[in-house]
C-alpha cells in the first residue's frame, strides 16, 4: 500500500453499542473505553448525544463522558445530531464532535427525520459553533455505496456532500458504508469521485462488514493513500435505523491485517483481544472478530 502509518479511529463504544438492544450500564461502557485506551487506541468515539427517544442505549452519554478518566494524548470524540446535542457535548469538555449527514434521502429521513439538504443545514450550524468554540469537527457521510431504502448511490452525490463537509471546516470526512454492501470495485469507483474534491489525508474509511467485504474494501481504500480507518472492537456495530446493518470492521482484525502489511499501529493486540472478550462476554455474544475467535480458541 501507499501508507506506512494508519490512524485507527475506534467506534465501538458508540457505533458498536448503539445497536445493542439490552442496555449496557454506564460503568461497563467506561470500563470498555478504559480497556481500549490500555490497548493503545488514541481516538475513541465514546458516546452520542442524540435524542434518547431515538437511541436509548446512548442516553447515559453525559455520565460516560463525565466519568471517563481522560488519558493524556487520547481523543474522546462524540457524535452529535444538532445544536442541542452539541451543547451537551460542550458541557462535557470534549475536544472533538462528529456530525453525520446521510448520503441518501431515504436514510436521512429514517435516521435524522429530515432531508439531506436540511441535515446539511443543521450540521453546518453545529460545525460553525464548534469551530467558533475551538473544537475539531469530524464529518461522516453514511450510505456512501448503498442505502437500505434507496438502493445503490451515485458516487457523485457522496463527493458533493464530502465537499460540503470540508467547506464547513471538518478536518476529516469518514465515508460510511453503513450497510456493508460495498465491494473493492464499488469502493474504488466511489473514491475516484471523492478524491476529486478531497485529499487522501482528509478522508477516513468506515466499513461495516455485513457482507464480509470489510478488509478487501479497506485494502482498496488504502491503495488511494487514505490513512485513517474506523473500526469497532469485537466487530460490534450497526445502526438501528438502517435495516440489515451489522457490525463494523473489527479492530482486532484490522490490527492483525496491518501487522501483516508492516504498518505500525502501536496497538497491543493481546490487550485488544481482552477488551473484545470483555464486551462480548458482557453481551453474552460470540465475538464477530475472526482474529479474536482464532486466538481465543488456541
Ligand atoms: P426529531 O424527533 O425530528 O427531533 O429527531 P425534534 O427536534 O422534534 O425533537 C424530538 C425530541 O427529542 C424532543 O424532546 C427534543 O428535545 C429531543 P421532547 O420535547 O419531545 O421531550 N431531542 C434531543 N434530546 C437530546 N439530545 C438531542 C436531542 N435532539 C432532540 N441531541 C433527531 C431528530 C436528529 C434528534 C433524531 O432523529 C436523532 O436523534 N437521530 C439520531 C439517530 C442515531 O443516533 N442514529 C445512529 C447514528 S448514525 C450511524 O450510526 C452511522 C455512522 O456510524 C456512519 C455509518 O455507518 O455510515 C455515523
Ligand atoms: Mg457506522
Amino acid at each position: 500500500t501507499n501508507v506506512s502509518e494508519i490512524r485507527i479511529y475506534e467506534v465501538g463504544p458508540r457505533d458498536g453499542l448503539q445497536n445493542e438492544a439490552k442496555f449496557v450500564p454506564t460503568d461497563i461502557k467506561i470500563e470498555l473505553i478504559n480497556k481500549l485506551v490500555a490497548a493503545g487506541l488514541k481516538h475513541i468515539e465514546s458516546a452520542s448525544f442524540v435524542s434518547p427517544k431515538w437511541v436509548k442505549q446512548m442516553s447515559d452519554g453525559v455520565d460516560v463522558m463525565k466519568n471517563i478518566p481522560r488519558a493524556p494524548g487520547v481523543n474522546y470524540p462524540v457524535l452529535v445530531p444538532n445544536l442541542k446535542g452539541y451543547e451537551t457535548a460542550k458541557q462535557c469538555n470534549v475536544e472533538e464532535v462528529a456530525i453525520f449527514p446521510a448520503g441518501s434521502e431515504g436514510f436521512s429521513k429514517k435516521n435524522l427525520n429530515c432531508s439531506v439538504e436540511e441535515g446539511i443545514k443543521r450540521f453546518k450550524q453545529v460545525a460553525d459553533q464548534a469551530i467558533k468554540d475551538g473544537l475539531r469537527v469530524r464529518g461522516y457521510v453514511s450510505c456512501v455505496v448503498g442505502c437500505p431504502y434507496d438502493g445503490p448511490i451515485n458516487p457523485k452525490n457522496i463527493a458533493k456532500i464530502t465537499e460540503q463537509l470540508l467547506d464547513m471546516g471538518c478536518y476529516e470526512v469518514s465515508l460510511g458504508d453503513t450497510i456493508g454492501v460495498g465491494t473493492a470495485g464499488s469502493v474504488r469507483r466511489l473514491l475516484v469521485e471523492v478524491l476529486a474534491v478531497a485529499k487522501p489525508d482528509q478522508l477516513a474509511l468506515h466499513f461495516h462488514d455485513t457482507y464480509g467485504q470489510g478488509l478487501s474494501n479497506l485494502l482498496a481504500g488504502l491503495e488511494f493513500g487514505i490513512n485513517t480507518v474506523d473500526s469497532s472492537i469485537s466487530g460490534l456495530g450497526g445502526c438501528p435505523y438502517a435495516r440489515g446493518a451489522s457490525g463494523n470492521l473489527a479492530t482486532e482484525d484490522l490490527v492483525y491485517f496491518l501487522y501483516g502489511l508492516g504498518v505500525n499501529t502501536n496497538i497491543d493486540l493481546v490487550k485488544l483481544i481482552e477488551a473484545g472478550r470483555y464486551i462480548s462476554n458482557f453481551l453474552g455474544k460470540t465475538t464477530e472478530s475472526k482474529v479474536n475467535r482464532a486466538i481465543s480458541d488456541r
